[in-house]
Parts: C-alpha cells; sequence; structure tokens
C-alpha cells in the first residue's frame, strides 16, 4: 500500500495551502475533504461575504451620491442577482483550488476523514472504508459556529428561523428585519450588509462595546457610523432565550426582546475536532482545540494542527501562514510561527483594521503606552473622496523608546493599508527612518506618514 508523506485532513485556506507548499517541495500528499475544497474562508466565510459586501457598498454609494454631483433616480437593489454573482465568485475560485491541488499533483480524496493510530510506524487515515497511511499529518478541520446554551436556541436553529454565517448567505429573498446575536466581526459585516440594502437590523452584544479585540477609538467610531445609518445596537446585553417570534434578553434596563422575521447567531466559533479520531494518536487538546507549538506540531511527532482548529486565531491568513511554518518544519528548514503581528480586518463600510497592540493590551503586558491619533481628513485624497467621515488613523508607542506597538485605522481602503503598518511592526525600524518613506500623494495611505511626524 502507497505510504503518502503527508496527508492533510481538511481543505481550507491551512489544508490547502499545507498540501500546495509540500507538493511543490516534491512530497506525496493526499487531501482529504468532506465539502467543498476552500472550507469555510471560500464557501461560506470570507470571499462570499466580501462578493454580498461590496454589491451593497456600490448600491449605498449610488443612492448617496448627490452630494458628488451624481443623481441616480429609481437605484433598486436585487438580492438574489446579488446571491448568484456571489455564487459564481465561489465557484470559481473553488475550482481555481481544484486546478492548483491537480497541478501540483495532490489527490484530492472528497470524504470524511478520520485519525486511526499507528501501523507499523506509519499514521492510518480511514475514509469511505478504506485505509491510507502516511508519514505525516496535518489536521486542519476548521471551525464551526459556536452555539451558546441559550435557551430556545438549538429548536430555532434547527427549524431556521435562527440562522448562522452559512445558511444567510444563501438567503433567496431579504427579511424584513434581522436580530444579530453577537456584535463580533461576522456581526457586524453581516449587520452591515442587511442593514445597507434596507433591512431592520438590531445588534445584541454580551459586552460594553462592539468588535471585541478591536482598539477601543475604533470600535466606538464604528459603533457610531453603523447606529448613524440606522443599526439598533444593545451592548452589555446578555440573551435570555429565543422564543418562536422573539429573542428575550436582559441589560441594565431589565428583560426586554426584540421581534424580527429573522436571527443571525454570530457568537463566536470553536474548534472543529469532534469524530476525528484524534484520541488514537493520543493529541492534547484544550477546550476542544488542539494544542499547538511555534511550528504546528502538536505533541504527537509527525502530527501537525493549523488553521481554526488549533484555536490560535480564527483567520484565514493565520492559517496560510502557520500552513507554512508546519511544512517547514517537516523539511527540516528553520522558520517559527508569530502570532504579534497579524492583522484584523472588518470590511464594513469605512472598514476597520489593525495590527500589533492596543493601548489596552500594551497595558496588560506591562507596557508605559502613548497613543497618537490623526483624523484622515489630513490626507488630501480622503478629503476630495469623503463628505462627513470619521475615518482616523492611530499609532500605539512605547513612550520611552518610541518604538511603535501597534497601528489601528478607521476608513476607506483601511484593509489595503494595514499590510504597510504590518511592515512597519514587523521591520522594527525605528519611526525616525519610517519617517523618511516617501508615500503616494494623493492617497489615503499618507494619513500613516503624518501620524509618524507626530512623535
Ligand atoms: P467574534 O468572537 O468575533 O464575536 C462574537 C461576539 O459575540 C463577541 O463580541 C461576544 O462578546 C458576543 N457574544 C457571545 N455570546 C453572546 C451572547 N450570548 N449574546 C450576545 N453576544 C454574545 O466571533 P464571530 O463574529 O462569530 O466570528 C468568528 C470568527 O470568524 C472570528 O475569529 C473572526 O475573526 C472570524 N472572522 C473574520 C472575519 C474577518 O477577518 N473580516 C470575518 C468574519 C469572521
Amino acid at each position: 500500500m502507497e505510504i503518502f508523506d503527508l496527508i492533510v485532513i481538511g481543505g481550507g485556506p491551512g489544508g490547502y495551502l499545507c498540501a500546495e507548499r509540500a507538493a511543490e517541495k516534491k512530497l506525496s500528499v493526499a487531501l482529504f475533504e468532506e465539502k467543498s475544497l476552500g472550507g469555510t474562508c471560500l464557501n461560506e466565510g470570507c470571499i462570499p461575504t466580501k462578493a454580498l459586501l461590496n454589491s451593497a457598498k456600490l448600491y449605498r454609494h449610488a443612492k448617496d451620491s448627490g452630494v458628488f454631483g451624481v443623481g441616480a433616480a429609481d437605484v433598486t437593489y436585487d438580492h438574489e442577482k446579488a446571491v448568484a454573482r456571489k455564487d459564481a465568485v465561489v465557484k470559481s475560485l473553488v475550482s481555481g483550488v481544484a486546478a492548483t491541488m491537480r497541478r501540483h499533483k495532490v489527490r484530492v480524496i472528497n470524504a470524511r476523514a478520520k485519525a486511526a493510530g499507528r501501523s507499523d510506524g506509519a499514521f492510518k487515515v480511514e475514509a469511505q472504508g478504506e485505509t491510507f497511511l502516511a508519514k505525516r499529518l496535518c489536521i486542519a478541520s476548521g471551525s464551526e459556529t459556536a452555539v451558546p446554551p441559550i435557551p430556545g436556541l438549538k429548536e430555532a436553529l434547527k427549524c431556521g428561523r435562527v440562522l448562522t454565517n452559512r445558511e444567510i448567505l444563501d438567503l433567496k429573498g431579504l427579511p424584513a428585519s434581522l436580530t444579530v446575536i453577537g456584535g463580533g466581526v461576522i456581526g457586524l459585516e453581516m449587520a452591515y450588509y442587511f442593514s445597507s440594502v434596507g433591512v431592520d437590523v438590531t445588534v445584541l452584544e454580551l459586552l460594553d462595546k462592539i468588535a471585541g479585540g478591536t482598539d477601543t477609538d475604533v470600535s466606538n467610531a464604528l459603533l457610531a457610523e453603523c447606529a448613524g445609518r440606522g443599526m439598533a445596537f444593545h451592548l452589555s446585553s446578555r440573551v435570555l432565550e429565543v422564543t418562536e417570534d422573539a429573542v428575550i434578553f436582559e441589560n441594565k434596563d431589565g428583560r426586554q426582546e426584540t421581534r424580527s422575521a429573522l436571527v443571525l447567531l454570530s457568537a463566536g466559533r470553536r474548534a472543529k475536532t469532534e469524530g476525528l479520531g484524534l484520541e488514537t494518536l493520543g493529541i492534547e487538546q484544550a477546550r476542544g482545540a488542539i494544542i499547538t507549538d511555534k511550528h504546528l506540531c502538536t505533541n504527537a511527532a509527525g502530527v501537525y494542527a493549523v488553521g481554526d482548529c488549533n484555536g490560535r486565531l480564527m483567520l484565514a491568513h493565520t492559517a496560510y501562514r502557520e500552513a507554512e511554518v508546519a511544512v517547514n518544519h517537516m523539511l527540516g528548514i528553520k522558520d517559527e510561527m508569530r502570532y504579534e503581528h497579524i492583522p484584523a480586518v472588518i470590511y464594513t463600510d469605512p472598514e476597520a483594521a489593525g495590527v500589533g497592540e492596543t493601548k489596552q493590551s500594551a497595558q496588560e503586558k506591562g507596557f508605559d503606552v502613548r497613543e497618537i491619533t490623526v483624523p484622515m481628513q489630513y490626507a488630501g485624497r480622503y478629503a476630495a473622496e469623503t463628505e462627513k467621515g470619521s475615518g482616523f488613523c492611530k499609532l500605539v508607542l512605547e513612550t520611552r523608546t518610541k518604538r511603535l506597538l501597534g497601528l489601528h485605522l478607521l476608513g476607506p481602503y483601511a484593509s489595503e493599508m494595514i499590510l504597510a503598518a504590518e511592515l512597519m511592526l514587523d521591520t522594527r525600524l525605528p519611526y525616525e527612518r519610517l519617517q523618511r518613506l516617501v508615500f503616494p500623494h494623493p492617497t489615503v495611505g499618507e494619513v500613516i506618514r503624518e501620524t509618524l511626524f507626530k512623535i
């Protein structure tokens, strides 16, 4: 029986890139995927949401462009057409991944796989009643929607009154109203989409701020922008029950309820590790997530875990890098995973993006920090293109050394600009050196230059 150099379980960004990189280095690779190649990111996450969000943004801009001299009467929105386009984009990218696997001679097996211990030093994997063997194993099984123990929630999910990020992307029509449980990244992006296309949206959030670990000023300004567009927010609100026609919650004003046609559950995700046979290899987990070290090795030699299933940072771009680090470890190439400068983006309009420490996280690590904030209005292009925008750039610095610890943005193109900030942090270049960079003019990114000159 063939013994593969590597078996990868899971065909999302972590899994398919692991397979691709390993195959590029001439390892023989089998990749198991039970659903569709591309995983959550391509099929029900990053890509489809960006397609829909762009449709919503174009619609809103078309409606609100009078001040720019654009008169557009009878602007309409066709949700089904936007969904059809989204589906076409997903299909094309998924077939692109399949083609890449073929090109690299990765054997893709469309089946649910399960580890089944070892045999003569090789790892055994079972799928469709067959046994496969490999010298190494990489688990890239992803994550799934976390379902908090709220009375009535499971039943409501079953009957389709409460949806997750997966089902909500395929709605045939628009609901009149939507309650969103959880004001994190998924909740905000979906709230932005549905609200922009005319749905009455209410967001319930347990914490006293939206967007979790995001810089507090960015989070507050984003909340103000979203509220200004008509979305309703209830912060510090605990959901008590989901009934047939309402979501009951409690906050400082007491017990309340929202009634809506549909409910979205976006209260976090959890690593998907059940039923993978991990116990047959003695793989250690913490709260359902596989424990990994800086090389993405698990406690079982030769077994790696990349992407959401290790519960570190549930982001596709983290999974990509983890996959490369894991393959480098397999090949004996010196490399290690660093999590401190991984950018985070929320694709609302305006966009929010950040990298490195916030003031709060830096202080928790014992840094004495200073913040410098500059409005985006300082950048000529922003002023030229934006009406009444609340965009800004914030630097977090270590007070004594003036070392850059973090950078946070709210505004257009923030998702594209944040890479520059990541480079600044990762290269640890002193601010005097960064001040000598020439930024193209006019660009919104010049706000970063303006901020550097306030140090
Ligand atoms: P999240 O962790 O970002 O947000 C969940 C929110 O729900 C938190 O603010 C939490 O306080 C709140 N919450 C939890 N239980 C609650 C309850 N019972 N009632 C009210 N609020 C409650 O998780 P989310 O939005 O589900 O996203 C999951 C993962 O997907 C995240 O790791 C995220 O980074 C990733 N993702 C990334 C995107 C991006 O990079 N643009 C887009 C979408 C998802």
